[in-house]
């Protein structure tokens, strides 16, 4: 604080602008009747949540910001980490906030759900430009004929969220950030050589437990080899690149071959003292997005009580369209379903004295 701000008389109220901010809370069925009386939590918690919001897209920016030198620094990685830990955290907290709205009852919403209009959740800007700043592209989106994402967004607002699509996303920066993960190769060292040896082995060593199974009947020997079907087709993904990339053209999967090769890679060694940090961060990333989908979820049960199977007021099918977003607007969905390529410790390959070395911490005593 400097001497000019230090001096100057400091109060509570003038600082936070409370005059303005307690003054924005008019419910709109009172400008007929009695207002109804659950339209002034409505209010405030929609408000609440846009707060919140505006808070979200600040840390994310900064975490966007921080990401964009080529390489990024370790310590804007730690800072980095403990911003999208605080997005966690605030998420949390909108997903609890649903309990204190639904102490409204459907009736009370009833009293004056019609005032309301056309209004909805799904022309909040802020949500939308969070989304985007995420990873969330346009033609991801679950958009019924009925109401495209942006229509009733002013241009400047539609302006704001097509400039936001162009810009660079928290996905398309994890996944750079990936691609550039050091150790990969090294040297004589190739983690895809050995992963896929490992894999190799793995799937060799269950087809022969398999075939030593005794007094199977036809039924559960086709059980067991559908598993080892499964399992080879899992693995298969990342050890055989070509196998990866055309799931990338099909649009199953969606991080490219080489950053989910150094997730799989930073997953696995997360043990080593140099991926502590990098782990870290793609658990905190991937932590936003689950919470996030943990909302979309909790927000549609709410919905689902509070209207049931009607439209919702902005046009869309309501419940039904809100429980679709739940599962289509993951943005780390590979990451969700990383586990799916992870191979058990004791059949992990040994990384080599060199890679360990460059992996650890070392005080040279000479
Ligand atoms: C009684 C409480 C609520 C009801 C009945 C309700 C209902 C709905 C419905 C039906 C939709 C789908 C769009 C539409 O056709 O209108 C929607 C979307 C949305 N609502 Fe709510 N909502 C409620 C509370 C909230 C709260 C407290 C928030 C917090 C800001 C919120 C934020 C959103 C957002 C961001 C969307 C867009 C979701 C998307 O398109 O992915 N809603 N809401």
């Amino acid at each position: 604080m400097n001497m000019t701000s230090a001096s100057k008389k400091t109060v509570y109220g003038d600082y936070l602008q409370l005059g303005k901010l307690l003054e924005c809370q008019e419910p709109y069925s009172g400008s007929e009747q009695k207002p109804a009386h659950d339209e002034m939590l409505f209010i405030i918690v929609h408000q609440v949540y846009e707060l919140w919001f505006k808070q979200i897209i600040h840390d994310l920016d900064s975490v966007l910001d921080l990401m964009a030198p080529n390489p990024m620094s370790e310590k804007g990685l730690c800072t980095v980490v403990a911003r999208l830990n605080r997005i966690k955290e605030i998420i949390k907290l909108l997903i609890a906030k649903l309990d204190v709205l639904e102490t409204m009852k459907p009736m009370d919403f009833l009293d004056f759900r019609h005032f309301l209009g056309t209004m909805s959740g799904f022309q909040s800007h802020q949500f939308r430009l969070l989304e985007i700043k995420l990873g969330l592209s346009s033609c991801d989106r679950v958009t019924p004929s009925k109401c495209p994402y942006a229509k009733d967004f002013t241009s400047i607002q539609q302006e704001k969220l097509n400039a936001t699509e162009t810009a660079t996303s928290l996905f398309s920066k994890v996944q750079e950030w990936l691609e550039r993960t050091p150790f990969l190769e090294n040297g004589s060292f190739s983690f895809k050589l050995v992963y896929k040896e490992a894999v190799d082995s793995m799937l060799k060593h269950e087809k022969k437990r398999i075939e030593s199974l005794t007094g199977l009947t036809e039924k559960e020997k086709k059980m067991q080899d559908l598993r080892l079907n499964d399992l080879s087709e899992n693995y298969g993904k990342l050890a055989n690149p070509e196998i990866y990339d055309q799931l990338l053209r099909e649009g199953k999967r969606c991080l490219s071959y080489k950053s989910t090769l150094a997730a799989v890679f930073i997953e696995s060694y997360s043990n080593e003292p140099i991926l502590h940090m990098p782990h870290q961060f793609l658990h905190a990333a991937l932590e936003v997005d689950r919470l996030l989908s943990l909302w979309r979820f909790r927000h549609a049960l709410m919905v689902q009580k509070m209207i049931g199977t009607k439209g919702g007021t902005g046009g869309s099918l309501g419940y039904a369209y809100l429980i679709k977003t739940v599962e289509e607007y993951q943005i780390f969905s590979d990451f969700h379903d990383l586990s799916t390529l992870l191979i058990p410790r004791f059949l992990l390959p040994d990384l080599g004295s060199d890679v360990k070395r460059d992996l650890g911490f070392f005080y040279k005593t000479t």
